[in-house]
């Protein structure tokens, strides 16, 4: 399977199995920059699973580019703890690479004991909120030392290569950069002086290595930021590092003050490798492509068609180590997704907090989480097969109890067809393609169609029941919501009935906000339409914008909160209100719907009393937990669990990971 994936390549003296790299990835798993067991057994998994190149990193070169939260390599005695980890690496088959970090202006004061980060300039950095200091020449020069210094420890402690990051926004892209860059002196202005300062690191760093030990850099391959450099400088730029002595270039997207979205789940799948075919084109070492590769099919197309030589698989190998192998066997439907949420990863960076996953309980918990075969099987009866039910019957079967999973819907999946609806949210229905290719492998007898009540459980009288009946809306007691022009958001997610041209959605959460992208969306053109019209000058620009996100109705949210979309994650909340923008969402805050009339929404704002007409109104205020069949299940006298919204509503990864401890807890 995949013979273009799992052929070997070689860089520079060293030969990778196959062309899939872990890339580095902040893990935030210590508070004192060094390994310890949760990294370990994290990237022992990775190496288990069957990665060819595996990144440590971020790893800081100085404490001031990287902080309390990062690895670090600034002294010589962290050097036996990588070594001890390059050891299981390369135990695995895979080749550990280091990623040497140093994030310059990102730097956050918080995370450098209160410090000014340095950077070429005293440019206002909107990242990390701060100024940072000018860079002076000593400054410049301890910096590259510190590199090349860490490059040596790197090579002590056993990695098979090192990556300079250069990418992302970070101290080598900022002297790069016109917008960050402003100096007067031999680091600053025309290009050749912009960049001078990686050309003079890569050197010492490869003077410090030899010419045989891989030597890779991280660039972006766009910045993506008005005034900064572009895809047309970029292929440059590769050239000099090529000529510098890199003997490979990770290419991947944009800056993190870049506004073009570069990992939520709107980004599709392989939306920026055309940036890794732009470098490979200018240089002639080898290239990797990354970002939002998901699957093993696209992973084969980027290496098949010569987009790059290698692909990274970043988040997807948070959520499922054994990506590789699973690809290799033909396996890939058995696949964990990572849907992109950024939930458990990036939400979780931001607020300075370990990195997990939704959908993979196991992860970053490789020790406690760990699967065990029962000697003592039981019987368990999961009703509910939304995510909890679904998670909680996989595991359950896995660790060898026999399962009989019951839904009252005509298929598994329960809230992730409401959730996977919207426009740009699909990505969640991979969840249900996985849980389907899991009740086969372990033979989890399903039934669908059945309602589960007191006669069926006392008959099959299971050793164990396990209640995951999820959630209903919850209708607000607003006068009028019987009104029949009144619709639950669950409803028009699930049915998608037909509604007027003037649209009411009331509640500015997380749902009402995707409810009313999915209604704005609705007869707007697809993408196949906008590329045949753009591909044949048939309409100019301005009209194609406008038929991409003017469709057949127009949407109102009501909130009664001063903001909106307050249950929405950080690195993914700006890219909603972005598109509800686009799409010409009307959003009305700091109101109470009072009630509805005939279509007419009743409104107060700080006082003052409205009405306006719609053809519908949708309600969008929450949901309530689903447990009718507990209060009976309680008397029965068999050991219980309740999992996901059932207990509570929640988020997908209190389903998940819910579903999966109940199991474990039998
Ligand atoms: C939580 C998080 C932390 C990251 N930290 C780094 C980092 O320190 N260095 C780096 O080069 N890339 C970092 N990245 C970017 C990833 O390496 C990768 O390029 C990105 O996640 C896109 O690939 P994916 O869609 O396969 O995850 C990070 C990404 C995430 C989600």
């Amino acid at each position: 399977m995949y013979k273009y994936l799992f052929s070997p390549i070689r860089i520079n003296k060293i030969e990778i199995k196959n062309r899939i790299a872990y890339p580095a990835l902040g893990l935030l798993y210590s508070y004192d920059r060094k390994l310890n067991d949760r990294y370990v057994e994290f990237y022992k998994a990775r190496a288990r699973g069957g990665v060819g190149m595996l990144t440590i990193g971020p790893v800081g070169v100085d404490f001031i580019g990287s902080g309390v939260l990062t690895l670090g390599i600034d002294s010589d005695d962290v050097v036996d703890d990588f070594q001890k980890l390059t050891q299981y690496i390369k135990a695995e088959g895979a080749r550990p690479w280091i990623q040497l970090f140093h994030a310059g202006g990102y730097s956050h004061p918080l995370m450098i004991n209160g410090q000014q980060p340095i950077a070429p300039s005293a440019v206002y950095c909107n990242y990390s909120k701060t100024t940072p200091r000018e860079m002076s020449l000593e400054d410049i020069e301890a910096t590259q030392d510190s590199f090349a210094k860490a490059a040596i420890r790197a090579q002590l402690a056993g990695f098979d290569g090192i990556e300079i990051i250069a990418s992302a926004g970070y101290l080598i892209t900022q002297f790069l950069s016109p917008i960050k860059n402003k100096r007067s002196d031999m680091y600053g202005g025309c290009f050749e002086n912009r960049i001078r300062f990686p050309w003079e690191l890569i050197r010492k760093v490869r003077n410090s290595i030899g010419p045989d030990f891989p030597l890779t850099i991280r660039m972006a391959g766009n910045d993506f930021v008005p005034g900064s450099n572009t895809d047309m400088e970029t292929p440059e730029i590769a050239k000099i590092y090529e000529s510098a002595g890199v003997d490979a270039i990770n290419v991947t997207g944009g800056w993190h003050e870049t506004r073009v979205p570069q990992l939520p789940m709107d980004v599709p799948r392989s939306a920026f490798s055309f940036l890794a075919l732009n470098i490979k084109k200018a240089v002639s070492i080898p290239v990797m492509a990354s970002n939002r590769i998901a699957d093993p099919d696209t992973a084969e197309a980027i290496i098949r068609n010569g987009y790059a030589d290698m692909v990274n698989l970043g988040r997807v190998l948070i959520a499922d180590p054994e990506w590789p192998q699973k690809a290799f066997e033909g396996r890939k439907d058995e696949i964990r997704p990572c849907v992109a949420c950024s939930q458990g990863c990036t939400d979780q960076i931001f607020k300075g907090q370990p990195v997990f996953c939704v959908g993979n309980p196991s992860s970053g918990f490789e020790t406690q989480r760990k699967i065990k075969k029962t000697n003592e099987p039981k019987r368990v009866l999961v009703i509910g097969a939304g995510a909890a039910g679904l998670e909680a019957a996989v595991t359950a079967s896995m660790i060898g109890h026999d399962v009989e999973l019951y839904d009252r819907d005509s298929d598994i999946g329960g809230q992730l067809w409401i959730a996977g609806a919207p426009p740009h949210k699909r990505e969640l229905l991979e969840f249900i393609r996985y849980y389907r290719a899991m009740i086969r492998k372990y033979g989890i007898k399903l039934h669908l169609n059945v309602d589960v009540d007191m006669n069926l459980i006392k008959k099959q009288h299971p050793d164990h029941i396990i209640l995951a009946e999820g959630a209903k809306p919850l209708l607000p007691p607003i006068p009028g919501r019987d009104d029949p022009c009144v619709l639950s958001a669950w409803k028009v997610l699930k049915e998608n009935p037909p509604l007027g041209n003037n649209v009411a959605v009331i509640g500015g959460g997380a749902v009402g906000l995707e409810t009313a992208l999915f209604i704005a969306a609705k007869g707007t053109i697809s993408p196949e339409v906008l590329f045949f019209l753009f591909a044949h000058d048939a309409e100019n620009v301005d009209r194609l914008r406008e038929l991409m996100f003017y469709g057949t109705s127009s949407v109102t949210v009501f909130e009664m909160l001063s903001q909106i979309g307050k249950d929405v994650g950080k690195s993914t909340r700006w890219v909603l209100l972005d598109y509800l923008k686009k799409y010409g969402v009307d959003i009305v805050a700091d109101t109470k719907v009072t009630s509805i009339e005939n279509g007419s929404v009743h409104v107060n704002q700080n006082g003052q009393s409205d009405s306006i007409r719609f053809d519908h109104v949708v309600l969008a205020a929450g949901s309530l937990s689903a447990n009718e069949l507990l209060p009976q299940v309680v008397s029965l006298n068999i050991p219980y669990s309740v999992v996901g919204d059932c207990i509570k509503p929640g988020k997908i990864n209190d389903a998940i990971h819910g579903g999966f401890l109940a199991a474990m807890n039998i």
